[in-house]
């Protein structure tokens, strides 16, 4: 992720939040419901992963190795930030685990004009979420989860905002709204350009 990217998403009538975290913070949770608050259109980045490749992630990890995936993983960013600028469309896009602990993945963003939100949880609350689920191909036992979620977070925490995700999602909705990370006052949404005192 080391080329400049092509346009820059903040435009007028074009706007995008970017939802960054490890396995298990709830991105896709969060990110559907407060697509829907918004009236936004929710994009899963591990769905345009799947759908570009023609197989699921852990088809993808097992055939094609984890460099392959992180290849595909960068050009579907890229490719949902080009759509977004074109089709105008506001949307609310759900990172894989590790898409932001890509290098470069942060300043990408940064330069395009996407905010990027960290959902935050304790290890232990994102590996007893992680535990009761499949496909998955990172999370293999407990302690290789906690090295990988260490070594990440000095990423994570390059996120231009940090929401605790450990409680309901739709209390996490609500503290992106209170925290007025996305400004809603005149009916339709508006990303705050300052950011907001924690
Ligand atoms: C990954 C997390 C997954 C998925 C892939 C790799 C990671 O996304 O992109 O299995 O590197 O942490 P979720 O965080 O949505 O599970």
């Amino acid at each position: 992720m080391t080329q400049p990217p092509p346009l820059r998403v903040s435009q007028p009538h074009v706007q995008m939040l970017c939802l960054a975290g490890f396995m298990g913070s709830g991105k896709t949770t969060v990110g559907t419901l407060l697509a829907r608050q918004l009236a936004w259109r929710f994009v899963d980045l591990d769905d345009r992963i799947e759908e570009a490749a023609g197989l699921r992630i852990p088809g993808i990890f097992e055939r094609l190795g984890e460099p392959a995936f992180r290849q595909i993983e960068a050009d579907q960013l890229r490719a949902v930030l080009g759509r977004v600028v074109e089709s105008k469309e506001s949307i609310v896009l759900a990172l894989g685990g590790g898409t932001y602990a890509q290098t470069g993945a942060p300043e990408f963003l940064r330069a395009a004009g996407v905010p990027v939100i960290w959902l935050d949880s304790p290890v232990e609350v994102l590996l007893a979420r992680c535990m009761t689920m499949t496909g998955r191909p990172l999370f293999r036992d407990e302690s290789s989860f906690r090295t990988l979620h260490a070594q990440r977070l000095p990423s994570y925490q390059q996120a231009d905002y940090r929401v605790d995700s450990s409680g309901d999602p739709a209390r996490v909705v609500a503290e992106v709204l209170r925290r007025g990370i996305v400004s809603t006052s005149s009916g339709e949404a508006h990303l705050v350009v300052e950011k907001p005192q924690p």
